[in-house]
């Protein structure tokens, strides 16, 4: 890789206990290195360990065996300057859409001022001017997700981390937002990890998507993606890239079922 590494794991494994005494493989000897500013996004079938991998990133969870590290140090907790978006949104039901800005900012002690400024600033880019004294409950889904990525980036993290953020959204709101997401990635630059279980997601967004596989869960494939971002959803490069995931999603699915054939 020819940027300097953000995250690399080496032989991490996630092991759960299990009924019966036993323990159960969430995920086996994974090694993977993420580049300072790259936006990677996990892929594969329910059950894979893509929760579990990025959270043990978040430092939500420790590996049983294993490094992870971020810039060269190891995870050994949350870090605030390493953000997670969930896919239920994470707001506080009781504070504003402001608020909500504001309360990650002072909470990470940055001053009243600026905290408004940056907190308007970025409500501004993903179009919540005119909601900035509403409450959560007042919004739409779309609007919600919003608001949890205004306050994310507000912090200016060096790394973003996204579980599933838009599964819970209609499609025409999920493309707006990709197209959002993509904007904000190439003005600041973040590192991002993004799960999806959506293939087209994954080709739209990434600029590697890499395939996991379940029972124990697995690295499967990387895919490297060489289009602009955002890219021609129309285009015959992007069917390319799909067909190629969707082969290898397929042979995960059929493996996993132990069946002969499984139709996507
Ligand atoms: N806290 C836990 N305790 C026991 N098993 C878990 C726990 N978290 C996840 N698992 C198991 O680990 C596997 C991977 O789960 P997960 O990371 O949530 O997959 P995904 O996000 O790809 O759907 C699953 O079999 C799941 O049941
Ligand atoms: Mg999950």
């Amino acid at each position: 890789m020819s940027r300097p590494v953000k995250i690399l794991l080496q032989g991490v494994e996630k092991r759960y206990p299990a009924s019966g005494g036993e323990e159960m493989t969430a995920l086996q000897r994974l090694d993977l290195e993420i580049g300072v500013g790259e936006f990677v996004c996990l892929v594969g079938p329910s059950g894979c360990g893509k929760t579990t991998l990025i959270n043990l990133m978040a430092g939500f969870e420790q590996p049983s065996a294993g490094t992870i590290t971020i810039d060269g140090r190891p995870v050994t907790g949350p870090d605030p300057d390493h953000i997670m978006i969930f896919q239920d949104y994470g707001l506080y039901p009781w504070r504003t859409v402001l608020g909500n800005v504001l309360f990650a900012l002072e909470s990470r002690g940055i001053g009243k001022k600026e905290a408004q400024e940056r907190a308007a600033g970025y409500l501004d880019m993903v179009g919540l001017s005119s909601f900035l004294r509403s409450f959560p409950h007042q919004l739409s889904g779309g609007m919600k997700q919003r608001v949890a990525i205004a306050r994310a980036l507000a912090v200016e993290p060096s790394v973003l981390f996204m579980d599933e953020p838009f599964a819970a959204l209609d499609a025409f709101t999920r493309l707006r937002l990709q197209d959002e997401v993509l904007r904000l990635w190439g003005e600041k630059r973040p590192t991002m990890v993004f799960v999806t279980h959506d293939l087209d997601e994954a080709i739209y967004l990434g600029g590697r998507v890499i395939l996991m596989a379940p029972d124990p869960g697995r690295v499967r494939k990387i895919l490297s993606v060489h289009l602009p971002r955002p890219c021609d959803r129309t285009s015959d490069e992007f069917a390319a890239y799909r067909r190629e995931l969707f082969e290898e999603f397929h042979l995960v699915h059929r493996e996993a079922a132990g069946e002969a054939a499984y139709s996507i």
